[in-house]
């Protein structure tokens, strides 16, 4: 695998609409009013602009994640943990036929910065895309001010048990974090903490679902528990996850309220293997060898786990471990 020892170059700047056309390796990007326009060698492509901004953000933000992050059936991200593919067309049977996929292998920083960059030129004030659609504006049109605040909701490391003194504070409505209006009829009693003597200070709880519902961003963790390679997400999530997913390893879920529906596909060719609607309770393992794409039609609560083992992933790919966790039968 050769890896692109390159980075981020700013192009021309479009004058009847304030954006500016990036390029990153052999890829260019280029954004008008309603969509992004990314080229290669071979080939180009063309992905509206919400979808396209949507996915951007989160893929940064998720340290581009575990496997693939589809931006839509032909462009993406593959995450070797230090080197990062992009690609077009090249897990997309027709492109595949036509002969026009493309693949770069670039040093993970590189297309993170790369993303931030364009994320930066491309995004205005009042229009944020890890917010629900119907909590934001719109990114369509010219380009107005560029937003100051940060872009992604950075990981804010606990030193303690949350809401125990000394940490990070909770989030509450006098701090900016209302509770969402899908979740006004969800209970939220504190949980009773009955402390040996001399641990006072050193045991604490919170309500769970208090901390998630008040969350303002959707499909990016409200909180990811790490204990070795073991890893909990929770997350809110509404509307459709902006990207689709293709695992290198197993993911678990557990839906926690509301519903969420599923696409699931093969992951080389995207051909559809099944589709999984979860309700309140429901748990299911998403196996090593596809890709899902998760629909909420009103805001939903889930819990993800994975099992972030380092080479896990050659271990699935090598058909070492099955592609699913639990032989039934
Ligand atoms: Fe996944």
């Amino acid at each position: 695998m050769t890896v692109l020892d390159t980075k981020v170059v700013r192009l021309t700047t479009d004058e009847a609409t304030g954006y500016t056309m990036f390029q990153l390796g052999s890829f260019t990007f280029r954004r008008d009013d309603y969509f992004a326009h990314i080229s290669w060698p071979k080939g180009n492509h063309i992905i509206e602009i919400d979808r396209f901004l949507r996915a951007t953000v989160r893929d940064i933000g998720w340290g581009f994640f575990y496997g693939w992050i589809f931006f839509d059936d032909v462009f993406g991200t593959t995450n070797h943990y230090g080197t990062v593919d992009v690609f077009a067309g090249s897990y997309d049977r027709g492109c595949k036929e036509a002969g026009i996929d493309f693949l770069e292998t670039f040093h993970a920083e590189a297309v993170a910065e790369a993303f931030q960059a364009i994320a930066q030129d491309w995004i205005s004030v009042g229009y944020d895309p890890l917010n629900a659609p119907l909590e934001t504006g719109s990114p369509i049109g010219s380009k107005g001010p560029e937003r100051t605040d940060p872009l992604l909701r950075a990981f804010i490391a606990a030193d303690r048990m949350l809401g125990l003194p000394g940490d990070k504070p909770v989030r509450t409505e006098a701090a900016g974090f209302p509770i969402n209006r899908a979740f006004a009829d969800l209970d939220y009693d504190s949980p009773d903490i009955e402390c040996a003597a001399g641990f006072e200070g050193q045991l604490h709880a919170i309500n769970l679902f208090d901390h998630i519902a008040r969350s303002d961003v959707t499909w990016n963790p409200s909180i990811s528990a790490v204990a070795g390679g073991n890893i909990c997400c929770v997350t809110s999530e509404e509307h459709m996850l902006p990207v689709i997913h293709g695992n290198d390893r197993n993911e678990w879920f557990i839906q926690l309220t509301d519903e969420i529906h599923w696409n699931i596909a093969d992951k080389n060719t995207g051909a559809p293997r099944g589709r999984i609607v979860m309700k309140a309770g429901d748990v299911c393992a998403m196996p090593a060898d596809i890709r899902h794409q998760g629909f909420a039609p009103k805001r939903a609560m889930l819990m993800v786990m994975e099992n972030g083992t380092p080479g896990l992933e050659a271990r699935y790919a090598s058909g070492e471990l099955k592609p699913y966790p639990v032989d039934f039968g």
